[in-house]
């Protein structure tokens, strides 16, 4: 059961589906153009048509099956699922003359899709094309100044069209008004971590049985969670963590006091020196990302013929990989990962990948349950080819150990002020330049270390962090003092784009 969202394209849909679950309804994303029979699969028990980029006027816009209309279920378009709406019973669509982008308040609204909403209500426009002229039979439920035809339904109000986005941040009532819709949907509200965690508990157990599953663990929560999940399970499995010596501080030994007194089995091997070698001598990040991606598969090998066999690889895939790579009308724009998850088919598994229909912040609450520790479910994401990636050029042990310290300081110091939840990912590059500085009387050349702090939403774009200028004093000061190596500590103040959040 599900509230089937049908994707047109706008940058808005996994929010619209994240914002039912939000709301404790399940809901998935199939492409807009997804056929009567897909759609059904999901037995919905409402449907959305998302906004996008099309205009009802362009031959090539993508159209929804005519049949969603006759699935017996409340259907809400959204902006250009609207405008559609309208066309498709008859209405008519006015060509933009200026497109309206931006704030705008309801002035006046009806009905139960508004129900329990009162005063000015503030929405998000974003549209070119409008509606003209209602279908017969349908009435307008909400205006606003510039636009008398912002919300519509027909007469017995199961389908409705909204011009405005429900779903951002920017529609502050816009929880309440997809949980109206909910409600006159009658949709079940049973997507609960709880419940999800049983479902995926269950279908770990019946899918594996006896049989035996291998997984990675990377340290991220993903993996972290997936290796609780089937430690929970009680099913026959190994978690093999490889430490390639491009760790943080104490990182590998808060992975394995995280993951074995909640019963992982968990095998950690330490390839440091594998995969230092295989690193000298290369400054080209590319061909560093492809050297660790290439000796952690065969360390991983390794592994798995000494103790395999092994019926099953668990992966963490989540959700958004998913909708990306059954290629609906937006999932262009999502980048893809090298994560320690993507091991070639090769290895010859049964893939099992129970976080398929979640959300990162689902996995998070999954988590939670799951007991994870918060210093691992709250972390910042890291890359999978680890500090290697922020020593810039060559890398050696030497530098990673000024860094790892450097590292630490800056994200103790960032957690002591409470700053560590505000920002989206915090970390140190190493630049291999060096700057002269004095202590006492002695000319010194020092490293030069880069703080990097960004905020951000899914990685995709960031801005840098307004962390409090004392703040930065304070870790600019301390850091030379304990990390002597160090002589200059630099604030990177680029966005992204053009600057990426990693160095290299
Ligand atoms: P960029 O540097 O592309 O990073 O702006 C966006 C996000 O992705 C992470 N990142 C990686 N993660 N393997 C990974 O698993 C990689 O090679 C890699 N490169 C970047 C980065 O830390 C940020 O969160």
């Amino acid at each position: 059961m599900a509230v089937v969202v049908l994707d047109f394209g706008s940058q808005y849909t996994r929010l619209i589906a994240r914002r039912f679950r939000e709301l404790r309804a399940y809901s998935v994303i199939l492409p807009g153009t997804a056929s009567l029979n897909e759609i059904q699969s999901q037995r919905p028990e409402a449907i959305v048509l998302s906004g996008g980029p099309s205009s009802v006027f362009d031959p090539d816009a993508p159209r929804p099956d005519p049949g969603v209309f006759a699935l017996g279920v409340p259907v809400l378009g959204i902006c250009y699922g609207m405008q559609y709406m309208a066309q498709h019973f008859g209405g008519e669509v006015k060509r933009a003359g200026r497109a309206e982008y931006g704030k705008a308040s309801l002035l006046r609204f009806e009905g139960p899709l508004f129900s329990g909403l009162s005063g000015e209500v503030q929405v998000w426009m974003s549209h070119a094309d409008a509606v003209l002229r209602l279908p017969e039979g349908w009435r307008v439920i909400a205006e606003t100044d510039e636009n008398p035809v912002a919300a519509i339904q027909d007469q017995e109000g199961r389908f409705l069209g909204v011009q405005f986005h429900p779903e951002v941040s920017h529609t502050p009532k816009g929880l309440e008004i997809l949980e109206n819709f909910l409600a006159l949907a009658g949709v079940s509200r049973e997507w609960t971590p709880g419940s999800v965690l049983e479902a995926m508990l269950t279908e770990v157990r019946e899918r594996v049985g006896k049989d035996r599953v291998l997984l990675a663990v990377s340290g991220g929560v993903d993996s972290s969670t997936l290796a609780l999940l089937l430690a929970r399970a009680g099913v026959d499995h190994l978690a093999v963590f490889v430490d390639h010596g491009l760790l943080r501080l104490g990182e590998r030994d808060e992975v394995e006091r995280a993951l074995r007194p909640l019963g992982v089995r968990l095998r950690v091997v330490d390839a440091k020196d594998r995969f230092l070698s295989a690193l000298k001598g290369v400054f080209d990040p590319e061909e560093k990302r492809r050297i660790i991606g290439h000796t952690f598969i065969e360390v991983f090998k390794a592994v798995a013929g000494k103790e395999g066999p092994f019926r099953f690889l668990a992966q963490g895939t989540l959700y958004p990989d998913v909708i990306e790579s059954a290629g609906g009308y937006g999932a262009a724009k999502i980048k893809s990962h090298h994560n320690v998850g993507g091991l070639p088919e090769e290895l010859g598994f049964e893939l099992l990948e129970p976080f398929r229909y979640l959300f990162k912040d689902e996995v998070r609450e999954i988590a939670l349950l799951l007991g994870l520790p918060d210093t691992i479910r709250l972390r910042h994401p890291f890359p999978g080819p680890g500090l290697a990636i922020r020593v810039l050029g060559e890398v050696s042990e030497e530098k990673l150990e000024v860094l790892r310290r450097a590292d630490d300081l800056f994200v103790s110091l960032l957690k002591d002020h409470g700053l560590y939840d505000e920002v989206w990912q915090a970390l140190a590059v190493l630049l291999p330049v060096r700057s002269v500085g004095v202590t006492g009387d002695e000319r010194r050349y020092g490293y030069t270390l880069v703080l990097r702090a960004v905020t951000s939403v899914d990685g995709m774009t960031a801005d840098w962090a307004r962390l409090p200028h004392d703040f930065l004093d304070e870790v600019a000061r301390q850091i030379p003092r304990r990390v002597p190596q160090i002589g200059r500590v630099v604030y990177d103040l680029t966005s992204k784009p053009p600057g990426t959040i990693e160095w290299e």
